[in-house]
């Protein structure tokens, strides 16, 4: 396998967009159907104008350890009843591969699960740089009223595994109440 040759530099511009990027995903949100807890103000969401939820900006490397991929991901404000616009979450599908988020611009939280049950959830604004450790599923939270954006920083052969958290989704839910942000179980909220 061939490795990156040369070093270089990117930037991010005035609106969260790497350059240069080499790949973009864009997520509505019939992309991630059947991930917000409630089905029916999804459902309503969705024949409402399936907005566009997150857009990621990637710089791709070769699949291999010694790389590291980096991108940005814009995160729209918005909320599906009352739960917050989010990532769709993942392992990465080399389990032991950890990353690094640096918060932009706007609010989040950062939602972190492991297979034994354990959960957490870790405030990100402008400035916070959060150490995603080997084996945590990890998903973004908007909680805010502006773009969430933030740079991530992972292995090149780390992959991603959607699939577990599409069938067990996570412990925890992040969800206006009173207006004020809570962080709440799953079977709190039910
Ligand atoms: C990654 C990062 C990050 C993430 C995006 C979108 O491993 O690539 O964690 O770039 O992919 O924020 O989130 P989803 O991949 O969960 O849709
Ligand atoms: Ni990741």
């Amino acid at each position: 396998m061939e490795l990156t040759p040369n070093s270089f530099a990117m930037s991010v511009d005035a609106g969260g967009i790497l350059e240069p990027w080499t790949s973009k995903i864009e997520r509505r949100l019939s992309d991630m159907a059947g991930m917000y807890a409630d089905p029916d103000a999804e459902r309503d969401a969705i024949a409402a104008g399936d907005a566009v939820v997150y857009e990621v900006y990637q710089h791709d490397m070769p699949n291999h350890a010694g790389e590291l991929v980096v991108c940005t991901t814009l995160l729209y404000p918005g909320k599906v009843g009352d739960e917050f616009f989010m990532t769709k979450g993942h392992y990465h599908e080399i389990r032991e591969r950890a990353e690094v988020y640096y918060g932009l611009s706007g609010e989040g939280q950062l939602v972190l699960a492991k297979d034994d049950g354990a959960a957490e959830a870790i405030p990100m604004r402008p400035g916070t740089v959060a150490y995603v450790a080997p084996c945590w599923a990890h998903r973004t939270v908007n909680t805010g009223s502006e773009p969430f954006v933030f740079l991530a920083v992972y292995h090149g052969d780390a992959g991603h595994d959607y699939g577990t958290i599409e069938t067990e989704g996570f412990p925890l839910l992040v969800l206006e109440r009173d207006g004020e942000v809570a962080v709440v179980s799953r079977q709190e909220a039910q």
